[in-house]
């Protein structure tokens, strides 16, 4: 495999991680509001990350490349209320959509077929979690402002509950 996208997928797994660190740290700021729905949340979406770390990892294994863990980045965002961390995990996301693109790119252009397919599955999971995260802004700004509404969130939030990744390597 071509060295670039070898170094780009064993990025993406340090990328991976620091967005699992990222969302535990929303998941302490919201258990810190008592808002234990979106600590919920945010927790699964923390395991969902960890997750994808082990793929691009197994990937990589599968490919006879050596993985190497390099150090996570603190998570240094400034959390604020309710609606702060919402925007920043949406930005997040469509900043780490920027990094799946520009593999797939490197891919294309070297016409390694295999690690598009196998992004093809990221390519998609990102379109969700941008879709989600721009829900969750948007149904707190429909519903938030108002306490009971905020209660109902978080209560629907609370019953998210963790599930395995469909892809399997
Ligand atoms: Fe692994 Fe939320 O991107």
């Amino acid at each position: 495999m071509n060295e670039r996208i070898a170094y780009l997928l064993n990025d993406q797994i340090n990328k991976e991680l620091y967005s699992a660190y990222l969302y535990l740290d929303i998941a302490n700021h919201y258990d810190d509001l008592d808002l234990d729905g979106y600590a919920n949340y945010y927790m699964i979406q923390a395991q969902e990350e960890r997750d994808h770390a082990l793929l691009f990892m197994k990937y990589m294994q599968n490919n006879g490349l050596k993985v190497t863990l390099e150090a996570i980045d603190k998570p240094d965002k400034i959390l604020d209320g309710v609606i702060g961390p919402l925007e920043i995990a949406a930005e997040h996301e469509r900043y780490v959509t920027a990094l799946i693109n520009n593999i797939y790119h490197e891919a294309h252009q070297d016409k390694d077929y295999r690690t598009m397919k196998f992004l093809d599955w990221f390519v998609d999971e990102q379109m969700e979690e941008e879709e989600n995260a721009d829900k969750m802004i948007s149904r707190y700004k429909l519903f938030g402002g108002d306490p009971r509404g905020l209660y109902l969130l978080d209560q629907e939030y609370a019953a998210r509950a963790y599930t395995a990744p469909s892809l399997v390597l």
